[in-house]
């Protein structure tokens, strides 16, 4: 009988609990509990993030294995995120990892979860075939924790070659949308909003940041203050421009990130290119990536809606990955809120 190789994955590096079973690198199933608590107060409580992780990470694991149509005796090792992210997050999914590995007597993976987002291409559904990126090639990480352009060598080799300098561009997302009166996470409320809006209605200033890095601080408080001016001439301003304001914001961060790309292309001659992160389900990146590779000759690579967000699936396929190079953790292995690629 042919001997699989089943991973149980583990995410819960920010406001999302996820558990995934790949098999033989076959998505079984990917279970994710998003936690609504943190609505009320426009971001993230990690406080709060931690206890809701506690309250659902036994139920989202036990379904992630009811899903998959396994038995929890058939998992071959247990890979979890171990950083970047909140610390109290972290820790409530490294210490189930850990538990339960002792008690079925399998490995440890530690997965940094940025490298889980760039493999997430490698995500393969049931019957679901499809063109996984070659090597090398560039991913865009655009998230709401991170901005990065990666020079992926292989599946576990991978080098930032650009970086945000300080805010992410889904914090751009979401600093413009709390101004706009929104609600967290607002980058997709701004999507929405912005279909019906003009992206050329206002122009924003974008930074002159050098070679690949990026910069959305100084565009979030030009946002501000744009809008603060404007309310103090008409109150109703926000809500008679709020389609347009969106559509102008999602524009100069999309234009920023374009603008980067194309530089990394010409910088390394890599024309095979990948999106990811939770940022990288906003449609006009998608439509306007997709255009620029038809354009250039680009072979390009889009996730699926469902693995674009914090999800157990990528980090389930990262873990197989390392498993098949017999990288394993040990059991005093401790997250990390700041964990570089
Ligand atoms: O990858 P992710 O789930 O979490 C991090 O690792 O950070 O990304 C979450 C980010 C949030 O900032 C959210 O506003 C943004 O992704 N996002 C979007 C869209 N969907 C999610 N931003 C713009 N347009 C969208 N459709
Ligand atoms: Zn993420």
């Amino acid at each position: 009988m042919t001997k699989f190789t089943t991973i149980l994955g583990i995410e819960s590096s920010c406001d999302d609990t996820s558990a995934a079973v790949v098999r033989d690198g076959i998505l079984l199933s990917n279970v994710i509990a998003g936690q609504d608590v943190h609505k009320a107060y426009g971001g993230v409580v990690p406080e709060l993030a931690s206890r809701a992780h506690q309250s659902n990470i036994i139920p989202v694991v036990d379904e992630a294995i009811k899903r998959a149509g396994i038995n929890k005796n058939e998992i071959d090792a247990i890979s979890f995120t171990r950083g970047p992210g909140l610390l109290g997050s972290l820790l409530v999914g490294t210490s189930f990892a850990k538990g339960l590995s002792l008690s079925l007597n399998i490995p440890l993976i530690d997965v940094n979860h940025l490298q889980g987002h760039v493999l997430s291409h490698f995500i393969i559904e049931h019957n679901k075939p499809k063109d996984v990126p070659l090597f090398p090639h560039l991913c865009l990480l655009i998230s709401g924790g991170h901005t990065q352009i990666i020079k992926v060598n292989s599946p576990l080799k991978m080098e930032v070659i650009g970086t945000t300098i300080d805010d992410a561009a889904g914090e751009a997302f979401d600093k413009g949308a709390k101004v706009l009166g929104l609600e967290y996470p607002g980058g997709p409320l701004i999507d929405k909003l912005a279909e019906e809006g003009n992206p050329l209605s206002f122009m924003f200033t974008k930074p002159k940041i050098a070679e690949l890095n990026f910069s959305f601080s100084g565009l979030k408080t030009s946002f501000l203050y744009f809008i603060r001016d404007n309310i103090a001439i008409n109150p109703d301003f926000i809500e008679q421009q709020k389609n347009n304001l969106c559509a102008s914001l999602q524009q100069t961060i999309v234009d920023i990130l374009i603008d980067k790309i194309i530089k990394a292309v010409k910088i390394t001659g890599i024309k095979e290119v990948t999106l990811s992160g939770g940022v990288s389900a906003n449609s006009e990146i998608r439509k306007q990536f997709t255009e620029l590779s038809l354009k250039n000759n680009w072979k390009i690579h889009i996730p699926s809606f469902n693995f674009t967000t914090d999800n157990a699936a990528m980090i389930a396929v990262a873990g197989y990955f390392k498993f098949k190079q017999n990288l394993f953790a040990s059991h005093d292995v401790a997250p990390i809120a700041r964990f570089e690629l």
